[in-house]
């Protein structure tokens, strides 16, 4: 392998929000994308529909495809670790 693609590897291994998601980025995206058919009043009701982790990603990537953006798994990632950290706490 030559040295800059060593390199590069290297980097994408360490980086530590590479699955985590990134709550700082998810809130930005969900401020500027996810206003115009519900507030957070969905994720905080008491007959919210989310119970899991995994049903939130499925519920972002669902409205996200609803709205017709082209978001990028990490992106998902992102945005439901938003969710969870600030409504859901699921972990
Ligand atoms: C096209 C309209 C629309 C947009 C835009 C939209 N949503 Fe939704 N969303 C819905 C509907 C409809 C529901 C289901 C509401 C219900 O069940 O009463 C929902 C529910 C949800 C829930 C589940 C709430 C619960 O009950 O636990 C989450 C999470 C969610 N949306 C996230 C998002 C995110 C993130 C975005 C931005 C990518 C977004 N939504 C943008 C229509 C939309």
């Amino acid at each position: 392998m030559n040295r800059p693609l060593f390199a590069l590897v290297l980097t994408l291994t360490l980086l530590p929000s590479a699955q985590a998601g990134d709550a700082t980025k998810g809130r930005q995206l969900v401020d500027k994308h996810c206003q115009s058919c519900h507030g957070s009043e969905v994720y905080t009701r008491p007959d919210r529909r989310v119970t899991s982790l995994d049903g939130l990603h499925k519920q972002v990537r669902r409205c996200e495809l609803a709205l017709g953006l082209t978001w990028f798994d990490n992106e998902i990632d992102d945005v439901s670790a938003y969710l969870d950290q600030r409504y859901y706490k699921f972990k």
